[in-house]
């Protein structure tokens, strides 16, 4: 099965995340559509080596039954919203995602005039992200982001399902996250490091034992009951307007568990009353879950 190329493509310089609702009766049409998209991913591909370009189209949690009735990934599940007000994150169900990527902004524009005219008439753009690298791979708080990612062969081990039906499919979870920049850049330079557990200009990472039981490195650092390490692939970009700047936070794995264990550990609070402090100063607006099927599944 081939998987399709933007769930363990390496880092670029630009995304466009588009995010889609299926107009009420088009999902047969959408789903003829969606044959066309291997196709595309390679054209586009192969037409700008130069861009390292790679597309990846993932269904929603709630179209899947619509667009493949005849069969549905086993734990595919709705997006694990978490907390409340302030520190929460929520659940926003989109039909489609879209994620474009390239070394050229102009070849990830391509991409998304080549989806917008392939989906016209058939659904309605809910929601639009332009990603960039920000510096030395920083997210906009200032930390360098992706440095703990599974690496080479691991990126597959991690972020693909790897038997059954549903072979080189992957399960994303999307979150767009808006910062509390103020309230950040307040902070001190020793209090931002704690948050992450890292240091800031030179990103090392704290010795286990100087590491907060808050910092998110600690919270997202998880293992299941036999002590394996439950690893996703993390393909986030920051995001930024004039006014407002952030995260597109995209998470690739196997299994939805792993990303869902990570969410409550970081909003939910443990016996001590801890949770992540990130959470403190940045907020999903978005959050939704997604299957990314292998591109012999699109073209059945
Ligand atoms: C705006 C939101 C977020 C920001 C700015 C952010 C930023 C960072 C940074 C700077 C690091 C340290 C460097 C690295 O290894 O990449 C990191 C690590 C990590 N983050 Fe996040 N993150 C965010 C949300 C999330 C979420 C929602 C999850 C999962 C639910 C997550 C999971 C992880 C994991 C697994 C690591 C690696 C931990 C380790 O092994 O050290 N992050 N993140």
């Amino acid at each position: 099965m081939t998987a399709q190329a933007g769930i363990c493509a390496e880092p670029n310089l630009h995304a466009y995340y588009l995010f889609f609702n299926i107009l009420p009766g088009r999902h047969a049409e959408v789903r003829n559509k969606l044959k066309t998209v291997p196709a595309l991913w390679r054209e586009l591909a192969s037409g700008f080596p130069d861009a390292a370009f790679s597309g990846l189209v993932a269904i929603g949690n709630e179209s899947w039954d619509e667009l493949y009735p005849q069969a549905r990934p086993s734990e595919l599940t709705a997006f694990p919203a978490q907390g409340e007000g302030e520190r929460s994150a929520p659940e926003t169900p989109f039909d489609l995602f879209f994620q474009l990527r390239a070394d050229r902004l102009d070849v990830a524009y391509i991409g998304v005039q080549r989806v917008m005219t392939l989906l016209a008439g058939l659904a309605e753009l809910k929601d639009e992200r332009q990603g960039f690298r920000y510096l030395d791979s920083r997210d906009m708080t200032g930390f360098v982001d992706g440095t703990e990612n599974p690496q080479g062969e691991d990126r597959a081990a991690v972020a693909l399902v790897a038997d059954g039906p549903f072979t080189g499919g992957s399960h994303l979870h999307v979150q767009r996250y808006h910062h509390r920049m103020a309230r950040w850049q307040k902070l001190a330079l020793k209090a931002q490091e704690d948050i992450y557990g890292r240091t800031k200009d030179d990103n090392i990472e704290y010795a286990s034992a100087d590491k907060p039981l808050t910092a998110h490195t600690r919270r997202t650092s998880l293992k299941d009951a036999e002590g394996r390490s439950m690893e996703i692939l993390r393909q986030s970009m920051p995001w930024g307007s004039a006014t407002e700047q952030g995260l597109v936070f995209v998470s690739c794995c196997r299994t939805p568990l792993h990303f869902t264990r990570m969410l409550e550990s970081m909003y939910q609070k443990d016996g001590d009353g801890h949770f992540d402090l990130l959470t403190l100063f940045t907020q999903p607006r978005t959050g939704a879950a997604f299957f990314a099927p292998s591109e012999e599944w699109l073209l059945s």
